[in-house]
C-alpha cells in the first residue's frame, strides 16, 4: 500500500525560514493584464496562508497557457501576482525569470512567510520536456517542495515530477490532497444510487472514465455531442449534428456494459437543433428520433432537462463533466444551466470538474450547493479513468 505525503510530513514546525517551492495550478484565463477567473488562486489560498503560518519562505511556480517554451507577455503570471497579493491581503513579489541570477535574487530576499511567483514555467521548454538540468535549476531554488497543482498533475512536466526526485522533504498540499480523496472516494464508496452527468462535445476523451466509473454507478446521463454519438449508435439519423461515426460501436459497447451491470443510462429525448450555429434562423426544438435535415442538436430540450432534472433529485452521489449543448453560445447553455440548477438543487454529494462545468455553475449561482467544485478537468477525468496521475504518484510512499 502507498500512501500520499502530505503537510504533516514536512514536519510544519521546522519549516520556518526554510525556501519551499510551491507547485501551483495558475493556468487562468488573462484579459488586457487582469485575471479573468480566479477561482484556482483562491484554492490555492489555504496551502499558502498554512505555510506562511508556518514561517516558510515561498516560491510559486505555474505554466500558463502552452506558450511552447518562447517567452510570450500574453501569458506573464504578473497579474497574477497582483491578484494573489489582493486576495492574500499582503505583498506578493514577482520574479521575471523562474530560473538563473533573477529567481535565485527573488528568493533570497524572501523573509519568513513571504512570497515571490515566478514567471511562467512553460517559457521554458525543460518544463513541458521534463527536462533533468531545468528540473535541477528549478530544484535549487528551494530546499521543500510542496505540490498543490491538481490540475496539472497529469503531466509529467519538470516541475511535477522533476523536482520532488530531487528534493526529499517533498508532499501535497491541502488542495491536491483533498482532490484526490474526493475524486477516489467517487470509485470506493459513493453514497448510492450515484449518477454521473457527462457531456461535452465527444466520446473519444471521456471513453475511459465512463468505462472505469460504470462499476461504480447507477445511472448515467448523457447530453452535449457526445449523446448525438450514443443517438447514432441507437439507429437514430443525426442529420448534421456532431457525430464521431468512428466511436459509434464504442457507444454501443457502452450501453451494452451498463446494461450487463444495471446501470441505467438516460439520453436526452428531445434535442434543440438549428439551422446555423453562428447565425441561428430555424431554432426549434425536436424529438432525438426525428432531427430534421440540414439541422443540427445543440442543446438538450426541454422534456430531457425536466427527465433529467427529476432522476437527479433522487441519488446519494452525483459526477458531472461536460455540458449539455454549445454552451459558449447562448441561448443554446440553456439545458446545461438547467443540468447545473438541478444538480445545486439536489441534496447529493456533488462534484463537478472541467471549465464549462464549472462555468456553467457559477452561471447558474450554485457552485456554493456543490459539495466539490474540482480544479482539474483533464486531471479529475485520468484520476476517475483508474490511471495513474504522475504528480501524485511522485509523492506517494510504502506505508
Ligand atoms: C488545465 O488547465 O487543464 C491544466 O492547467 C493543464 O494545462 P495543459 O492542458 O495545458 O497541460
Amino acid at each position: 500500500m502507498t500512501r500520499l505525503r502530505r503537510l504533516e510530513d514536512l514536519d510544519l514546525g521546522r519549516l520556518a525560514g526554510v525556501a519551499t517551492f510551491v507547485r501551483v495550478d495558475f493556468n487562468v484565463p488573462l484579459a488586457d493584464g487582469a485575471v479573468m477567473d480566479d477561482t484556482r488562486l483562491t484554492a490555492a489560498l489555504p496551502t499558502l496562508r498554512e505555510l506562511q503560518a508556518a514561517g516558510a519562505r515561498l516560491v510559486l511556480g505555474s505554466h500558463c497557457g502552452r506558450p511552447k517554451g518562447e517567452h510570450n507577455p500574453a501569458f506573464s503570471l504578473r497579474p497574477v501576482a497582483e491578484r494573489l497579493t489582493e486576495l492574500l491581503g499582503g505583498p506578493v513579489a514577482f520574479a521575471a525569470s523562474c530560473v538563473g541570477d533573477v529567481a535565485q535574487a527573488a528568493v533570497d530576499a524572501l523573509e519568513p512567510g513571504g512570497i515571490c511567483l515566478l514567471e511562467n514555467l512553460r517559457f521554458h521548454r525543460g518544463e513541458t520536456d521534463n527536462d533533468p538540468e531545468f528540473a535541477a535549476r528549478l530544484a535549487a531554488l528551494a530546499e521543500a517542495y510542496v505540490d498543490d497543482a491538481f490540475g496539472t498533475a497529469h503531466r509529467a512536466h519538470a516541475s511535477v515530477v522533476g523536482i520532488p526526485e530531487r528534493l526529499e522533504r517533498s508532499a501535497a498540499g491541502r488542495l491536491l490532497h483533498r482532490e484526490v480523496e474526493v475524486l477516489s472516494g467517487l470509485l470506493r464508496e459513493p453514497k448510492r444510487p450515484f449518477a454521473a452527468v457527462v457531456g461535452g462535445a465527444k466520446v473519444s476523451g471521456k471513453a475511459n472514465t465512463l468505462a472505469n466509473l460504470l462499476p461504480s454507478l447507477d445511472l448515467l446521463l448523457l447530453g452535449g455531442g457526445m449523446a448525438n454519438t450514443f443517438l447514432a449508435a441507437r439507429g437514430y439519423d443525426m442529420a448534421s449534428s456532431l457525430v464521431e461515426e468512428d466511436r459509434i460501436d464504442l457507444a454501443r459497447e457502452i450501453v451494452t456494459d451498463a446494461a450487463d451491470r444495471s446501470v441505467e443510462v438516460l439520453l436526452p429525448e428531445d434535442l434543440v437543433v438549428t439551422d446555423d450555429l453562428d447565425q441561428p434562423g430555424d431554432v426549434r426544438t425536436v424529438d432525438a428520433a426525428s432531427v430534421p435535415g440540414g439541422t443540427m442538436a445543440v442543446d438538450i430540450g426541454e422534456r430531457a432537462r425536466v427527465r433529467f432534472g427529476a432522476a437527479l433529485g433522487d441519488v446519494g452521489t452525483i459526477f458531472w463533466n461536460g455540458p449539455m449543448g454549445v454552451f459558449e453560445k447562448p441561448p443554446f447553455d440553456s439545458g446545461t444551466v438547467a443540468v447545473a440548477e438541478a444538480i445545486g438543487g439536489s441534496s447529493a454529494f456533488s462534484v463537478i470538474g472541467g471549465g464549462e462545468t464549472v462555468a456553467a455553475a457559477a452561471r447558474a449561482g450554485v457552485t456554493d450547493q456543490m459539495g466539490h467544485v474540482s480544479t482539474g478537468g483533464g486531471a479529475s477525468l485520468q484520476l476517475l479513468a483508474g490511471k495513474p496521475l504522475p504528480g501524485v504518484e511522485a509523492l506517494k510512499e510504502s506505508e
